[in-house]
């Protein structure tokens, strides 16, 4: 295999190998592949990064929340300090992908999770161009869509993924399309796609039904997926973990903590750590905590042993796979579908289950729930605050609340939540805030 990046199967077992600019998202035997690289970056990187974050000279590859990382991320084999060669390989929304992410202090949430306010921090990633975490991921992705001569890019999305995926096609000048589960995303997240132009496939089913069409005719007709099973998109949303890291000088927190969906994030997160572990750059593992949906909770009832008792684990890279295979049938045959009000993570088949499953061996992690009800005040509580929201990410607060009153998350960690997406379903904080009931509204004087 030529030069420092290339595409490796993540079964052990396997470890098939390709050229990194292969167009393949899996192995021939239908596994996931990591971006892997031979050389092992300089710890002094960590300075460069700082002082690329602190410049202002126009070059928006310094500005850029992703791309002032790119050592670590060197899929493209480029020299990173040579400009004209990031600008002629690089997509970027003119530096503001994760240029305005990185960890606050919330005082409000961290009265009603009951931990210090010095020990949470919350990273909201709404912030983004297209307003979620997702353009982390579609930066890198698009960068190898690019760099591989790839005329459109497709992905199903329940909501978020195709409003990136839309924005960056939009100014890159190459078609998109997206496949969205008909009636079952936000509608400010609909109007993005068609804002940015996606062409708009609509499925008759729900987000698994739509990513295994939106696979199939991307294989049949030339397009190159950018959903999250796609390793290079894994490179980008490294970056978050990157800036909570860097933001706390690199001293690793106890504790990080996502909402679960198709475990992009939890897969990115725990392939960050890995890294900076094995190259010295961190001396302790954060512990990653994922927190699904009560009623799309594939990833809680197969590790936490709710199904047929046995707790799913990476272990060491022979996971128990038939057991995955018997849940999904189970589904199918009981007719269970996902469902629950924060429609971004309603998803039932995370299609990296196995990447997340290995990033949560890596840090000892642990998996919860919260209820629809917990995830509302969790995005309400945030913008008492004065931050924006989306529903999932109100999952990251619940999941710190109820951890903290387990006893898991210990009162004197550190813990870093990460906020997904800002908020696209207006409606929400309206009908919540007019319902007294709830625990943080302020109904309107009438
Ligand atoms: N939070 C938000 C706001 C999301 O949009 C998503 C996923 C997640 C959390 C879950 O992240 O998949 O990495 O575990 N949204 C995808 C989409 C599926 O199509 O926009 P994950």
């Amino acid at each position: 295999m030529q030069g420092d990046a290339f595409l490796k199967c993540i079964d052990p077992n396997c470890g098939l190998e390709y050229p990194i600019n292969s167009t393949n998202v899996q192995c021939e035997k239908g596994h996931l592949l990591d971006v892997k690289y031979k050389r092992t970056p300089n710890e002094k990187l960590k300075e460069i990064f700082a002082h690329r974050g602190m410049m202002d000279e126009g070059v928006i590859f310094n500005e850029s929340g992703v791309w002032r990382f790119r050592e670590l991320l060197n899929f493209c084999e480029i020299d990173t300090e040579n400009i004209e060669q990031c600008s002629k390989f690089l997509v970027s929304l003119d530096g503001a992908e994760g240029r305005q992410s990185k960890p606050y202090h919330m005082t409000k949430v961290s009265a009603f999770t009951e931990i210090s306010n010095d020990n949470l921090w919350l990273q909201p990633e709404g912030y983004n161009p297209s307003g979620s975490f997702k353009d982390n991921g579609m930066a890198s992705a698009v960068t190898h869509a690019k760099m591989i001569g790839a005329e459109k890019i497709v992905c199903a999305s329940t909501g978020n993924t195709s409003a990136s995926a839309g924005m960056f096609a939009a100014n890159e000048g190459i078609q998109c399309d997206v496949y969205i589960p008909s009636g079952q995303i936000a509608p400010g997240k609909l109007s993005q796609a068609y804002q940015f132009g996606a062409q708009i496939v609509e499925i008759n089913g729900n987000f698994d039904d739509a990513l295994k069409q939106s696979l199939d005719d991307a294989k049949n007709h030339n397009g190159y997926t950018v959903n999250s099973i796609n390793p290079f998109r894994i490179e980008g949303q490294k970056t978050i973990p990157y800036r909570a890291l860097e933001y706390l000088k690199w001293e690793a927190p106890d504790w990080i903590v996502y909402p679960g969906g198709a475990l992009g994030n939890t897969s990115s997160c725990g392939k960050a750590l890995m890294e900076l572990y094995e190259w010295g750059w961190i001396k302790k593992i954060p512990r990653i905590a994922v927190i699904n949906s009560e009623g799309a909770s594939t990833l809680s009832d197969l590790y936490n042993g709710k199904f047929q008792e046995e707790e799913l684990r990476w272990n060491k890279g022979k996971p128990n796979t038939d057991l995955i295979k018997q849940y999904y049938d189970h589904l199918d045959q009981e007719g269970i579908k996902p469902k629950t009000k924060a429609t971004a993570i309603q998803i039932g088949r995370p299609a990296n289950i196995l990447k997340g499953l290995r990033a949560l061996e890596f840090t000892n992690g642990i998996v919860t729930t919260a209820s629809d009800s917990e995830m509302l005040d969790g995005m309400s509580v945030v913008g008492l605050n004065g931050f924006d929201c989306e529903m999932a990410s109100g999952a990251s607060v619940a999941g710190i609340k109820k951890l903290l009153e387990q006893e898991i998350i210990k009162r004197d960690d550190v813990v870093v939540g990460i906020l997904t997406g800002r908020q696209k379903d207006a409606m929400l904080p309206v009908d919540y805030h007019n319902n007294p009931k709830n625990r943080f509204a302020i109904p309107p004087k009438i």
